[in-house]
């Protein structure tokens, strides 16, 4: 097969900016030609909160927000182009996750939503643009998430070394690759997101920069375990959450009755993060033999990657598991995401499944989408 480029765009649930990357894809290598990241505005970014918290919103503020995701994303892509110098024309396709706004896999009338008209996307960039991944998995009976493990496993799956790939955005996923086993994957929980929120309605601050201000706090036993009681831990995979669930009213519910200074929150929901995951990665262990430990990896990827506290408390806990970033395993910890839908929108180009039954719960493979011509 010729090399063919493609775009991926991503908007995760942190809101904190728009990711492209330009790759170039060929049979089975993928190679990042180049990447941006393109700032969104406070005034839209608090729009999308608003109705994702669930506050009443009408049908004029979604359709208007489409449109204006719609616009963020294409102007992301041409200062893309503009950076790389590449070429619009020889791109083959955009693949544009979209802006989540609810995810709700599992109630009676399972629906996934993502904002960004992608009409808009073809007509101002013109090129192809793929979107609207998820749903095509949720018809199909599956959570619709995460769709990043066929990427993770086509980048990283060994024969002789037992992997989990944790991305640690608004939410954390992992994707566990096990030697000679069908992949799992699924959300853990929060990642960054509860501690966004805290250090936001504390001072403003978009997030708590090296954990500098968490570093400060003494994690708080009970609170810690009241956050660690909540169902959705103990349900069992496939399944996916976000922002409907743990924002923070569920957070300050858990806080009602205690008297515990901010910081000491903060440091809490670092280390409430950091639980969660471990809880999970240690069932996937080999508890037989210790000299199997070095072939045990951690890899992450996401904002969370960035925060020292996050990293140091995972490595702790995980004293089998040699514990680093995907960058140290040759992909860029910060691109992971938006390079995965550049990777599923090839998928879908060729008309190639891009879901894994196995993770999502889906009654099958499937080609991920829908494609939106350039012209
Ligand atoms: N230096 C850092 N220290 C602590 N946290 C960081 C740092 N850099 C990024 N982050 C966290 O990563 C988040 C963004 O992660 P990202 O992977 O883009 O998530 P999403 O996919 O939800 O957009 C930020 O909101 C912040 O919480
Ligand atoms: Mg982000």
């Amino acid at each position: 097969m010729a090399i063919e480029r493609y775009i991926g765009i991503m908007s995760g649930t942190s809101m904190d900016g728009v990711d492209t990357v330009l790759v170039e894809i060929e049979e089975n290598s993928i190679r990042l030609m180049g990447e941006n990241s393109f700032p969104m505005g406070e005034d839209l970014k608090q729009a999308l909160l608003d109705i994702c918290l669930g506050q009443s919103t009408n049908l004029q503020a979604v359709g208007e927000l489409d449109h204006r995701l719609g616009h963020l994303f294409a102007d992301a892509v041409l200062a893309l182009l503009e950076n790389t110098g590449i070429p619009a024309d020889s791109i083959t396709a955009i693949g544009s996750h979209g802006q989540t706004v609810f995810h709700s896999p599992d109630t009676q009338y399972a629906f996934t939503m993502q904002l960004g008209d992608a009409n808009i996307i073809a007509a101002k960039t013109h090129i192809t643009t793929i979107a609207d991944f998820r749903r095509k998995d949720m018809a199909l009976g599956g959570q619709g998430a995460p769709l990043v493990p066929a990427f993770h496993q086509q980048l990283f799956s060994s024969l002789d070394t037992t992997r989990v790939i944790l991305n640690i955005g608004g939410i954390a996923n992992i994707t566990v690759l096990t030697p000679n086993q069908p992949v799992t994957g699924y959300d853990t929980g929060p990642g960054n997101m509860l501690m966004d929120t805290w250090i936001h309605q504390y001072n403003g601050s978009q997030y708590d920069a090296n954990a500098k201000w968490a570093k400060t706090g003494t994690v708080n036993k009970i609170l810690l375990e009241r956050l660690l009681d909540e169902p959705y831990f103990k349900q069992p995979a496939p399944k996916s959450t976000g922002r409907e669930l743990f924002n923070l009213p569920w957070l300050q519910q858990k806080l009602s009755g205690l008297e515990i200074p901010a910081e000491d929150v903060q440091a809490t929901l670092a280390e409430f993060t950091a639980v969660t995951i471990t809880n999970d990665v240690i069932t996937y262990q080999h508890n037989e033999k210790p000299e199997l430990s070095t072939k045990q990896e951690l890899l992450v990827c996401g904002g969370g990657a960035h925060n020292p506290l996050l990293m140091a408390r995972l490595a702790a806990q995980l004293p089998n598991w040699q514990v680093m970033t995907t960058t140290e395993r040759g992909v860029d910890s910060d691109n992971m995401e938006a390079m995965a839908f550049a990777w599923l929108a090839y998928r879908t180009y060729h008309n190639q499944p891009g879901n894994l039954p196995e993770v999502t719960g889906a009654s099958g493979l499937t080609s991920l989408g829908a494609i939106y011509p350039a012209s």
